[in-house]
């Protein structure tokens, strides 16, 4: 059946207009005043007074990740049902290459955890582990699998590090494939040696989790990966980044015409190092790395959403329960309840994003609509190539629509989300603006709070290629 929307005011990223939607199998096929159009058949929605915007494109999540000694609690239907009823229709998830297998095999991994429960549609980034001379080789035939971004981590050693030989081989070969490679950029060489010293001096508080952690372990490891670019030539996306001098390093690499580009994520808006360092083991929800800071890098955070130095907001949803013990759960925060070095390093968040950000950016005046849309759908599509598929809302491209009524309050609280998940970093976060109704390839998946999606109605996006903001 047809759907038309209409009376609302369509925001892009490149402009606003009040025009009709016309949707037919899922996907846009003319927009303008089409009051005479209209068929009897057709499903009229009407969104007088209300914005139409593209769903959103999370460009980074973890869902059912087994990491920290558990796995992470909203599986690809749990985390994909949230994901809608907050206004996100497509994001892309980080397959993880287990040591001693291929690239493809990660890829496979995960593409089986999804195909069942998927509820919107997916695309996936693998992460090199074990940067192997066959793994190096391989990275350009991933491709084929419609995987066209690759991550690294100059973090978490032991576990999935890899060192700088290791990344300007996978940098200079996925460069050379007209492929993106990411980074998670802390040092975590500094980290393990920091590491150690506290815990041998006994120092297991939450807190100690950002002495680890502090702003130079990211604008290092930020610093090196900008020259890696510069030494390369090849382009680098820098994932979550959360501290000022971190985002300095990015804007020295811009300003010089390197091919580097930044994501914050949400949490980084609303926390700060207080967060985990005060409350005792209540600190252990907001633990993450990079850990959010303080309040100084998170002006410049919220500065570089406006000024263009960040291309776009993600949500690094990486939920685990605060209380794990429960029956049917998986372990959670609590496996850190002696240590914050124990403690699995992630928060929730893919039901918030959407919000958080039209109420911080938005309603106070720092972002525009558009800017809105770009930092939430349409960049992260142009960068991981799935645009003008999704990200906008144009003749031909799915009918991944946010119908937004920009008036209506919530108050975000663990008691009414969809996350698999006890508790929400921005509990009790008034905001102004809320999506009424949302749809997928033309599909209504939520309706004014009511669940209409159905697990197995997500498809895998394949990408090619992809555009340097
Ligand atoms: O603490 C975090 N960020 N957990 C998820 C894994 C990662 O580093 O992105
Ligand atoms: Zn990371
Ligand atoms: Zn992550």
């Amino acid at each position: 059946m047809r759907k038309i929307i209409q009376g609302g005011t369509i925001i892009t990223a490149g402009d606003t207009i009040k025009a009709d939607v016309l949707i037919e199998d899922g996907i846009i096929t003319a927009i303008g005043n089409l009051a005479g159009d209209i068929r009897k058949d057709d499903e009229v929605i009407d969104a007088t007074g209300l914005l139409v915007m593209p769903g959103g494109v999370d460009p980074h999540t973890h869902l059912e990740m087994p990491f920290g000694g558990t796995v992470s609690s909203d599986d690809f239907f749990t985390g994909h049902r949230a994901a809608a009823f907050g206004g996100t229709t497509t994001h892309i998830d980080f397959a993880l290459q287990a040591k001693g297998e291929s690239l493809v095999d990660g890829i496979n991994t995960w593409k089986s955890r999804a195909e069942d429960k998927a509820a919107i549609d997916y695309g996936f980034h693998i992460a090199v582990t074990d940067p192997t001379d066959e793994t190096i080789a391989e990275i350009p035939s991933i491709a084929e699998e419609g995987v066209t971004s690759l991550k690294v981590f100059l973090a978490y050693k032991n576990v999935f590090q890899v060192d700088d030989t290791a990344f300007l081989r996978i940098l200079e070969k996925a460069g050379g494939a007209g492929m993106l490679t990411m980074v998670h950029a802390e040092n975590g060489d500094a980290i393990a040696m920091a590491t150690d010293r506290l815990l041998a001096e006994g120092k297991t508080e939450m807190k100690y989790h950002n002495v680890a952690h502090t702003a130079i372990i990211e604008a290092e490891a930020t610093s090196r990966a900008v020259d890696f670019v510069e030494i390369t030539g090849s382009p680098l996306y820098v994932v979550h980044v959360a501290s000022g001098q971190g985002l300095q390093a990015i804007r020295r690499g811009r300003r010089k015409g390197l091919p580097v580009m930044a994501e914050t994520c949400s949490q980084y808006l609303t926390l700060t190092d207080k967060d985990i360092e005060t409350g005792g083991f209540e600190g252990a929800k907001y633990i993450c790395s990079p850990p959010p800071k303080t309040s100084w890098d998170q002006s410049i955070v919220l500065e570089c959403l406006g000024d263009g130095t960040i291309q776009t907001l993600a949500t690094d949803h990486c939920p685990f329960w605060f209380d794990g013990t429960k029956d049917g759960r998986t372990p959670g925060k609590e496996l850190g309840k002696d240590s914050w070095a124990k403690v699995p390093n992630g928060v929730p968040g893919i039901e918030d994003r959407y919000v958080v950000l039209w109420h911080l950016g938005v309603n106070s005046g720092l972002i525009t609509p558009e800017r809105f849309v770009a930092l939430t759908s349409a960049n992260a599509a142009k960068i991981f190539g799935m645009y003008p598929k999704k990200g906008t809302i144009s003749v031909g491209a799915d009918a991944d629509i946010v119908i937004f009524d920009p008036e209506k309050k919530h108050t975000i609280s663990a008691d009414t989300h969809h996350m698999n998940v006890d508790y929400n970093v921005y509990e009790g976060m008034e905001v102004t603006g809320w999506p009424v109704r949302v749809l997928s390839r033309g599909r209504t998946l939520v309706d004014n709070g009511e669940w209409k999606g159905e697990a197995g109605y997500g498809e895998f996006v394949p990408r090619t290629g992809g555009a340097v903001l």
